[in-house]
């Protein structure tokens, strides 16, 4: 049972990159938290970061095997027609998660070409917004999986 995890651009600064924003936690703690929670939970996960939309694009392409995504898009939320259609063409259910609230942003932050096509979105929740995801997601894997 396994899940992927996706950090988008800029996220492996996470930590010294607008702390106000976006919390003090490093990518590093918030990966770690996340794999606490999967084994908890009796998941396993793969977590990926790239600041390279092709890389996204390759994984999510690649992920057939598992159960569920979840995603911080970052940037590319705002402008990435191409993940957002990787994420339909796979049809895994996706969930899009943000540190900070977007909506409450920058009117080009308060746009994701991602939310269409995704389960649900969380945002706001600092680096909970993660873990709130993996539950989600968990949640989703274990109806799909009691339903077949
Ligand atoms: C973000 C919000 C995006 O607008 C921004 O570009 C990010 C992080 C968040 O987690 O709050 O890099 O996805």
């Amino acid at each position: 049972m396994k899940i992927l995890i996706i950090h988008g651009p800029n996220l492996n600064l996470l930590g010294k990159r607008e702390a106000d924003i976006y919390g003090k936690s490093t990518l590093d703690e918030i990966n770690a938290m996340i794999t606490k929670l999967a084994k908890e939970l009796n998941f396993e996960v793969d977590i990926k970061q790239s600041n390279h939309e092709g890389d996204i694009v390759d994984w999510i392409q690649n992920s057939k095997d598992y159960f569920a995504l979840v995603i911080n898009p970052a940037a590319y939320t705002h402008t990435s027609v191409a993940i957002r259609d990787a994420i339909a063409a796979v049809r895994i259910p996706a969930v899009e998660v943000h540190l900070s609230n977007i909506h409450r942003r920058e009117e080009f932050r308060q746009k994701s070409l991602i939310a269409p096509v995704a389960y649900g979105q969380i945002s706001g929740f600092g680096s909970e917004s993660y873990l709130l995801g993996l539950r989600a997601a968990v949640s989703i894997a274990n109806a799909c999986k009691g339903a077949s």
